[in-house]
């Protein structure tokens, strides 16, 4: 388990344990944030489940695949430390992971 602290588009934080294996897009979405669409299920291919991630963790992170890169190029929000959380999945090395859902496009 990870500890993780999710910070909704009004700034209200909640933290929440993740199993390790689980995305941060997952534990958003079952942690009753609905602000979060992720509609493609997690597949990287809609963008919808972008979050900015606490400078502190930018290289802890596995590294982005192209279609992310493209797919947040898409978003007129993205910041430097932008990341689908579909494709962070959560483990030990990111326990206390801070992310702030970012504004929907
Ligand atoms: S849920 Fe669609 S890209 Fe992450």
């Amino acid at each position: 388990m990870a500890k993780l602290v999710i910070v909704n588009t009004d700034g209200a934080e909640k933290e929440v344990e993740v199993k390790s294996g689980f995305s941060v897009m997952e534990a958003i979405r079952d942690n009753g944030f609905d602000e979060l669409l992720a509609l493609c299920g997690g597949c990287c291919s809609c963008a919808t489940c972008h979050v900015i991630v606490d400078p502190a963790f930018a290289d802890k992170l596995p590294k982005m695949s192209e279609d992310e890169n493209d797919l947040l190029d898409s978003s007129d929000h993205r910041v430097e430390t932008s990341r689908l959380s579909c494709q962070i999945k959560m483990s030990d090395a990111l326990d206390g992971l801070k992310v702030t859902i970012a504004e929907a496009d």
